[in-house]
């Protein structure tokens, strides 16, 4: 299963969900690769990647100069895999204006480590441009972390309209695994608009909200100066048990869909 960690806004979370939910994953048995897609390497760093140590990276897998297995890491994470991001990333919408497909260079790039991993998440950086086109068009599902703020909710309803125009226009099938609220403040202390928001945001995608609440957690703050996941770091912290109940609720959504799916077929071909 492959989902893109996506929005279009900066600072909403989305390293922190991608590298913490993708330990989870590999943590539970799962085998996961991490795709960075952001050319300041974040997640990559927070994997304790030196900045001197990123080549090869994504850059080259989307250029086409070099093959993914030889551009894969493992990370101090059993199960996990990195494909680290780089400065180089920041040319991709330039290096492919001229490349057709280029839309699917991820997609091509990937193909012969797909069946390799249980997930492939990836982090994306704060544009909808080439970058994160290319992750949404490799992946089934996206993710949306979310910080509970009122511009962060016009930023929603951009994103969601963008990613309408990119299935109309571009064949993408991406669909929303779910929205995740990040950085929340302990209901004591959370303001009223915050609530406000919350609420509105629930009440508009239902069930597209995760039940899951990811903590405010000077521990999820800390880790990546550590260079590691927050399991590394504090497995007993509230940031880390967050991740992990995200973690379950993500599989399940990927699997009552699935198997929702079957019974969709099974029905067609009863009446067949
Ligand atoms: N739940 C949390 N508790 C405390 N700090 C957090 C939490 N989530 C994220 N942060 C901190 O907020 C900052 C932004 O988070 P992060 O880098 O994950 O966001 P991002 O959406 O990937 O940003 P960008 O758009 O720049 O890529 C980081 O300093 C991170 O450590
Ligand atoms: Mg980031």
């Amino acid at each position: 299963m492959n989902i893109a960690i996506i929005n279009n806004k900066g600072g909403t979370g989305k390293t922190t969900t991608c590298v913490n939910l993708a330990a989870a994953l590999a943590n539970s048995g799962c085998h996961v690769l991490l795709v960075d897609l952001d050319s300041q390497a974040s997640a990559s760093l927070s994997l304790g990647v030196a900045r001197s140590n990123l080549a090869p990276s994504a850059a080259q897998i989307l250029f086409g100069s070099m093959d993914a297995e030889e551009a894969i890491r493992n990370t101090g994470v059993p199960r996990l895999d990195l494909l680290t991001g780089q400065m180089d990333l920041a040319n991709t919408d330039l290096m492919l204006a001229d490349v057709p497909g280029r839309e699917q260079r991820l997609s091509r790039g990937l193909s012969g480590v797909k069946g390799k991993y249980d997930f492939i998440l990836f982090d994306c950086p704060p544009s909808l441009t080439m970058l994160s086109i290319n992750a949404l068009m490799v992946s089934e599902y996206y993710i949306v972390p979310m910080s509970v703020e009122y511009l962060a909710l016009e930023g929603l309803i951009g994103l969601m309209e963008g990613i309408d125009r990119m299935k109309r226009g571009m064949g993408l099938k991406a669909e929303l695994l779910g929205i995740v609220f990040t950085c929340i403040k302990p209901r004591m202390i959370r303001k009223q608009i915050t609530k406000k928001i919350a609420g509105l945001i629930r009440d508009h995608y239902g069930k597209l909200v995760f039940e899951t609440e990811i903590p405010k957690d000077v521990r999820l703050e800390e880790a990546p100066a550590y260079g590691k996941c927050i399991f590394q770091h504090a497995d007993n912290s509230r940031g880390a048990k967050a991740y992990v109940k995200l973690a379950r609720e993500a599989v399940k959504r990927c699997g009552i869909k699935g198997k929702e799916a079957e019974k969709d077929v099974e029905l067609v071909e009863d009446k067949g």
